[in-house]
């Protein structure tokens, strides 16, 4: 069965086919450099780059697969959270091709697709932990089965991929900065009395990065001289490399906290599925399969390509569903971020 899959929800355009689950081929689009100008991900321009793109990757992709559109048995679209205009954008194309081809369409919760992606890679154990880290989510879930996710505890304020841009943002440092305040924490030597891991003195799963943000604004407002006049100059210094160091391990340990914690509460779960663009941080990819190993369980990490947005993901976690005969009808709608995605598919029985 092979399962066309479109991505759209935030500053990534991207498609992708998975036949009966291995990636056949995919294509991305990014618009980062246009967003960076901003500082941040401006909607109305995400909306009418995707709409630019869809098409041309559209065709693309099937010259690159050797495919032809009429290949296709079923599509799948992630259908939110996002941002709204970037959604409908893909959510509007997945519909016009389904109905084009009266084939199954689906729309996919994009958290839980960041979830599933490792299946790609590896075999994924239920029931499982879910640590879902990106740009505008952090989740912990405990997920039963590939359709069935608990949630468990989730961010009050930042997520922890918004804690890495907004740090960046203060140094001056181009957006999205995750991956090069990473590059950065490597070089330097982390002080762990530098700043706290906020939200840990207590017993909640839930997390809350402002108060670190907070911190590390007051440490840059007192040493001012730290901020790098370019990426190159911030890469050779060795004061800038050890505070990027002490705020990543001040993130990590905070994520590690909470999942020990979860693991603590859910003894019945050996295995950690950690995803999402802060996924691809390899202090945590490292400390989290410490933590699993300790435990002799086992920790599910996707390569760095399927922690940020993609469509691979997508096309997966469609071909899963549609093979357990559920799918939506058209009148499926897009999800706005702060709204939970409903589960409301149809089933085939
Ligand atoms: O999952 P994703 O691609 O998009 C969302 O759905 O949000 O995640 C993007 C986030 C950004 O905040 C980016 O700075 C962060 O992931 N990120 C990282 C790294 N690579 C990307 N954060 C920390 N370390 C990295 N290596
Ligand atoms: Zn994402």
């Amino acid at each position: 069965m092979l399962c066309l899959g479109i991505e759209s929800s935030c500053d990534e355009t991207a498609l992708a086919i998975v036949q009966d689950g291995t990636l056949r081929a995919s294509l991305l689009a990014t618009q980062a450099e246009i967003h960076a100008l901003f500082g941040g991900v401006v909607p109305e321009i995400a909306s009418r780059e995707h709409y630019r793109f869809i098409g041309m990757l559209y065709d693309a992709l099937f010259q690159k697969a050797n495919l032809s559109p009429t290949d296709i048995d079923c599509y799948a679209v992630s259908r939110g959270p996002g941002l709204l205009g970037a959604l409908l954008v893909g959510v509007g194309f997945a519909k016009g091709l389904a109905l084009a081809a009266n084939k199954p369409l689906i729309g996919i919760n994009h958290l839980h697709a960041h979830l599933l992606a490792a299946g790609l890679e590896q075999e994924l154990i239920f029931p499982a932990l879910g640590v879902l880290v990106s740009g505008g989510h952090t989740h912990l879930y405990r997920i039963e089965s590939v359709e069935n996710f608990i949630l468990l505890g989730r961010t009050l304020d930042d997520a922890a991929g918004e804690a890495f841009d907004k740090v960046a943002k203060m140094l001056h440092l181009p957006y999205p900065g995750g991956h090069l305040l990473d590059t950065l924490a490597q070089k330097g030597q982390s002080n762990k009395k530098l700043f706290p891991r906020p939200y840990t003195h207590n017993d909640t799963l839930d997390f809350s990065f402002s108060g670190l943000k907070t911190a590390v604004s007051t440490y840059i407002a007192q040493h001012s001289e730290i901020i790098p006049k370019s990426a190159e100059d911030a890469l050779n210094s060795t004061v800038l490399c050890n505070m990027c160091a002490s705020f990543n391990t001040a993130v990590v340990d905070t994520l590690c906290i909470k999942a020990k914690r979860a693991l603590a509460q859910h003894t019945d779960i050996h295995t950690l599925i950690l995803a999402g663009g802060v996924a691809a941080n390899s202090l945590l990819r490292q400390n989290m399969q410490q933590l699993m190993q300790i435990r002799e369980g086992r920790c599910i990490v996707p390569s760095p390509a399927l922690c940020t947005d993609n469509a691979a993901m997508v096309a997966y976690t469609g071909w899963l569903y549609t093979k357990a005969g559920l799918y939506h009808n058209l009148d499926f709608e897009a999800v706005p971020r702060g709204r939970t995605v409903p589960t409301d598919y149809q089933n085939i029985g």
